[in-house]
């Protein structure tokens, strides 16, 4: 039987509760498969730490993950501390160090959600964006001088590797490639942003090449709001920057039915550290507490987890599950239900259960 050593960090707000949620729908599908088990370790690392000893995270606390097989997150940010410090002090270093270059946030529209666009249903929206997670953007190379002076200035570099393009467009093409519909959607702004993001496109252009079966377009990243908008159908597979994708992964879950379903994964395709899996929301102040946090985004992460880890079976049954689950109208209110967190996953590991 094969055990995977699990880092699990719950973190703030509603992580906590959707983490625990996650952890029970894994437990049930290890005893329903009975092939493989978890070996969970919990870490306190969080804003609570932070306030506590000045860090969220011990200074050797990628160091201590590099023992696992994967990593399971929820959500880092507390309304008393500034959101810069929180993501810069857990999330973004464990990404960062951990060179999880890629950024995978599969949206559907999952059976019996009610989604916001007007006859668009389950089928009509099933995208995976691919977030470009290492440089671009937030690179984090900038600085201020002059602080509160009159001529403060701050700049904020974007940086744009050729290892890292194309290293990000080939994971994309692949995957799109692995698809039914074999189509990947290459986003940029290369009409105002004329040198990062033209080398992109060539890179995008050279890249192809590589795969002939792959069709592929081109897409400005404002007007790719506009096609998402207006015609979901005609996307699949989409490269973005870290920046880009950040956004248009929140417009994707909100267009799924809410951000309380909305998965991603932080690759590192070469498998020399551990992937981290996370819901896409945040920690939630304003439903911390309440039981009421949906877990369906968490739970679909798991099965990225369970997928990455290779464990594809089980993957696949956590996510007909969920979806049996919501079809059956078993749902938090976020997504127009009245159910409680726990509900839905004690309805989620009954599923698991009852499955032949
Ligand atoms: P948020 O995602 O925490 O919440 C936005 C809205 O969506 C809220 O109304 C919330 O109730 C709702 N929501 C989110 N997840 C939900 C779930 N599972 N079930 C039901 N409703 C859900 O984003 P917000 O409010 O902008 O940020 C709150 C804090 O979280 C901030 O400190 C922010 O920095 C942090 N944050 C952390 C992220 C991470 O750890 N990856 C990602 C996004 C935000
Ligand atoms: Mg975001």
């Amino acid at each position: 039987m094969k055990t995977y050593k699990i880092a699990s960090i719950p973190a703030d707000g509603i992580g906590p509760e959707v983490i625990a949620a996650g952890h029970q729908a894994l437990e049930a599908l290890a005893r329903r498969d009975g092939g493989f088990a978890f070996d969970v370790t919990e870490f306190d690392w969080s804003s609570e730490r932070y306030k506590r000893t000045g860090a969220l995270m011990p200074e050797d606390g990628t160091e201590q993950l590099k023992a696992f097989d994967a990593i399971f997150f929820g959500a880092v940010g507390a309304p008393d501390v500034p959101d810069h410090l929180t993501l810069w002090g857990l999330r973004l270093p464990i990404c960062q160090g951990f060179d999880q270059y890629a950024n995978v946030r599969p949206t559907r529209i999952l059976p019996g959600i009610s989604a916001p666009l007007e006859g668009v249903g389950p089928g009509d929206l099933d995208w995976v964006i691919v977030r470009e997670n290492s440089e671009g953007e937030y690179s984090g190379v900038g600085g201020r001088a002059h602080k509160g002076m009159p001529e403060e200035v701050a700049t904020e570099v974007s940086i744009f590797t050729r290892v890292g393009v194309e290293r990000i467009m080939r994971y994309a093409f692949k995957l799109a490639q692995s698809r039914p519909r074999k189509f990947l959607t290459v986003v940029t702004k290369s009409n105002a942003q004329r040198h990062g993001m033209v080398m992109w496109d060539e890179i995008a252009m050279e890249v192809s090449k590589d795969f002939p079966d792959v069709e592929w377009d081109k897409m400005l990243v404002d007007a790719m709001t506009v096609r998402m908008v207006k015609d979901p159908k005609s996307l699949d597979t989409i490269v973005a920057t870290n920046l880009h994708a950040d956004i248009l992964s929140d417009l994707a879950g909100a267009l799924a039915g809410s951000l309380g379903v909305a998965p991603t994964a932080n690759i590192d395709p070469e498998r020399r550290f551990p992937s981290m899996f996370e819901p896409i929301h945040g920690s939630a102040f304003d439903i911390t507490g309440k039981g009421i946090a949906n877990p369906v985004a968490t739970f679909w992460t798991a099965s990225q987890m369970l997928e990455h880890l290779g464990e594809s079976a089980a993957a696949q049954r956590l996510m007909r599950a969920v979806e049996k689950v919501c079809a059956d109208g078993i749902m938090t209110p976020d997504v127009g239900g009245t159910a409680k967190t726990q509900d839905v996953t004690d309805a989620v590991c009954e599923a698991i259960r009852g499955e032949n």
